[in-house]
């Protein structure tokens, strides 16, 4: 990648997470404010040459999946990352414990959204049943609110490599939950099985 593109990216990524942080800031964590958050982070799914595939791969066969970290700020709050996976799935059904974004660069990943029927007064207990599914592929996004539960499964043949965003990190994502829909428990969880890759980190 040429120097003027490293940089533009670099002034890119900024640019963007400093609109992501005003309306989180501003307005707080709704419907609204993270439906122009889905606006930004889709704005980058646009920008195929410097978030290309040579400068974040796709996994080996062994590693499953990549989750490049683009940029944070301290404590990880406003992480963005790139993470590419390879057509396995589904995953656990779970939330963050914090707003999500997901954009889609290449492949597709279908997400699975549930709905929680259960009024949560019984900690590890609770009634979740499929709401819909959305297939994201280039340019297509959607947003979770902390509690907002879903699956993820890449539909397509080859991996995709996709933008997520969290309020909070991985490493910091201590209130995930998991939920077992045929035994209507639930299991806290915390951060992610695959390790974070910092070095093409942006900011
Ligand atoms: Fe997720």
């Amino acid at each position: 990648m040429t120097n003027t593109l490293v940089s533009n990216r670099k002034a890119l990524v900024a640019s963007a997470m400093g609109e992501i942080k005003d309306y989180i800031n501003n307005d707080g964590v709704t419907r609204e404010s993270l439906d122009r958050v889905k606006e930004v982070v889709t704005g980058l799914t646009k920008e195929t040459e410097m978030f290309g595939a040579a400068e974040f791969p796709i996994p080996s066969h062994e590693e499953i999946a990549k989750i490049y970290l683009i940029t944070d700020d301290v404590g990880g709050d406003f992480s963005l990352y790139l993470i590419s996976v390879l057509p396995l799935g589904p995953s656990p059904v779970h939330d963050h414990g914090t707003f999500a974004v997901i954009a889609g660069l290449e492949g597709d990943e279908e997400n699975t959204i549930y709905k929680r029927l259960d009024d949560e007064s019984q900690p590890g207990r609770a009634q979740v049943v499929e709401d819909y599914k959305v297939t994201l592929s280039m340019g297509d996004a959607i947003a979770f609110m902390p509690q907002d539960i879903h699956r993820i499964q890449v539909t397509s043949e080859t991996p995709t490599r996709h933008f997520h965003l969290y309020g909070k990190g991985f490493e910091q994502q201590n209130d995930r939950l998991e939920f077992n829909l045929a035994e209507g428990t639930t299991k806290s969880v915390g951060g992610s099985m695959i390790p974070i890759d910092e070095s093409r980190r942006v900011l």
